[in-house]
């Protein structure tokens, strides 16, 4: 049970520790992991809208990233974030973080008036937080299918007859 955690904005002083929770949540998950890498391209190029660290008892055991994306819907240009990667140290998985991290990403990208947040992950996981792949399924992109998902931070953003969605050069798509 975690008591004392503090979610917070990233600071580069967080980088090194960051790269290192990115690598062991998703080596442990997938037995490999080149999100770090990914992380430090969209850091570098400038793309990076919140990145927050979840903190206990002064050591960093999780970490989210929101990123712009390149998106329309019926030609409009929505105001829209890739949420990726979030990671949990595996020690502390299943206390809560990652849905912590998830909650105030969302309450900051609400804040900053951001439309919408698209995302590829686990299908049993994200629903909990509002994503769904029918919110996706208009948008045509480098993903698609169950995996692909998206949750409308205004009501009614995601209600498009068609769209885009772009990721940037950095993710390599
Ligand atoms: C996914 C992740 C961020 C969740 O963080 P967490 O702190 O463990 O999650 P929470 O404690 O908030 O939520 C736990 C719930 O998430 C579910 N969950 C965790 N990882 C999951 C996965 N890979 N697939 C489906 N559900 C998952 C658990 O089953 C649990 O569900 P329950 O409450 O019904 O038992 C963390 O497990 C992690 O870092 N995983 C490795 C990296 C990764 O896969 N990142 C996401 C890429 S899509």
């Amino acid at each position: 049970m975690i008591t004392s955690l503090t979610i917070r904005p990233e600071t580069s002083a967080d980088w090194p520790a960051v790269a290192e929770i990115i690598t062991s949540a998703f080596t442990a998950a997938f037995g490999e992991s080149a999100e770090a890498e990914l992380v430090q391209r969209i850091r570098k190029a400038g793309l990076i809208e919140i990145a927050l660290v979840a903190e206990q008892d002064g050591a960093i055991g999780g970490h989210i990233v929101f990123s712009r994306l390149d998106v329309t819907g019926d030609g409009r240009t929505l105001n829209a974030l890739a949420l990726a990667p979030v990671s949990v140290t595996p020690a502390l998985q299943r206390s809560g973080i990652g849905g912590r991290l998830i909650e105030a990403g969302h309450a900051v990208a609400r804040e900053r008036g951001f439309d919408a947040v698209f995302l590829l992950g686990h299908p049993t996981y994200y629903p909990r937080f509002g994503y769904s792949a029918a919110g996706a399924a208009p948008f045509r992109a480098p993903f698609g299918g169950d995996h692909f998902m998206a949750l409308a931070l205004k009501p009614g953003t995601l209600d498009v007859a068609s769209g885009t969605v772009a990721y940037p050069p950095p993710w390599g798509l």
